[in-house]
């Protein structure tokens, strides 16, 4: 009487080994340790979020260095932020500015802290995510048709658009998908 349902939990371990076979083990590690290895912490201010995550999304402060980041909030930058305004209140940008810069690149032991704590700036003086050497390195195989040329995504400043988990701070190849393109597979 009681062999007869141990087997048929036998039998259900045996179908989950299947299915993870399958598969590569992807879903087993995608539900455990790997689901939490974000390549930089993600976003943890609110006012952050909603002043500097309109346009684009609100970076990872962990993407660029201090020193960059306190560029880029200074008054006179903020008028002219890339072409655009993305003046703030005194008061806004205080509290903007300390987060950035607390949780900067050159502050925090993320995985790729050290690759993204060397700034640069783009063609405009202003420091770029986009325009460090890792960035650089990492994105320059992809061509113009699959970014600029590309109206699902227009810019490399727009992060998301290709990296489908980039507001958990997850930019994994494992989790790229170009619009009009797909997985990148190089
Ligand atoms: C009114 C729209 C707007 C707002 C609000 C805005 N930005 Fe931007 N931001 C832009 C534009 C436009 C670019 C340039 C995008 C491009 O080149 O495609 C940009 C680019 C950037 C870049 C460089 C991205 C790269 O390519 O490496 C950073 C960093 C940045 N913004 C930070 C911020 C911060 C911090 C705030 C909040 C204080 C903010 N932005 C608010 C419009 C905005
Ligand atoms: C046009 C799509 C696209 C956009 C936009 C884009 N990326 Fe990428 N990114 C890629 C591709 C494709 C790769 C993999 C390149 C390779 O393996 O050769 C990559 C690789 C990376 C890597 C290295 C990942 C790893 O595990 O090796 C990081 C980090 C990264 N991107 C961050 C960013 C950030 C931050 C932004 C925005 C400022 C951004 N990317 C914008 C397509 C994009």
């Amino acid at each position: 009487m009681t062999a007869h349902p141990s087997m048929l939990i036998l039998l259900g371990l045996a179908a989950v080994g299947v299915a993870v076979g399958d598969d590569g083990n992807q879903h087993l590690k995608r539900g455990g340790w790997l689901a939490s290895r974000a390549d930089v912490a993600p976003v943890a201010n609110a006012t952050y979020s909603e002043e500097c995550g309109s346009c684009h999304m609100a970076y990872q402060p962990g993407l660029l260095p201090s020193t960059a980041w306190r560029a880029i909030l200074s008054p006179d930058a903020l008028i002219n932020h890339y072409g655009d305004d993305a003046s703030l209140t005194g008061e806004l940008r205080n509290e903007i500015s300390a987060y950035l810069t607390a949780n900067a690149a050159d502050r925090s032991g993320g995985k790729r802290a050290q690759k993204f704590a060397e700034s640069r700036a783009g063609a405009d003086g202003l420091p770029r995510i986009s325009a460090n050497p890792y960035f650089v390195k990492e994105h320059d195989e992809i061509p113009a048709r699959l970014v600029r040329d590309n109206p699902e995504v227009v810019s490399f400043s727009q992060c998301n658009n290709c990296h489908r988990k980039a507001a958990e701070g997850d930019y994994s190849e494992r989790e790229i998908n170009i619009p009009g393109h797909g997985p990148w597979d190089d």
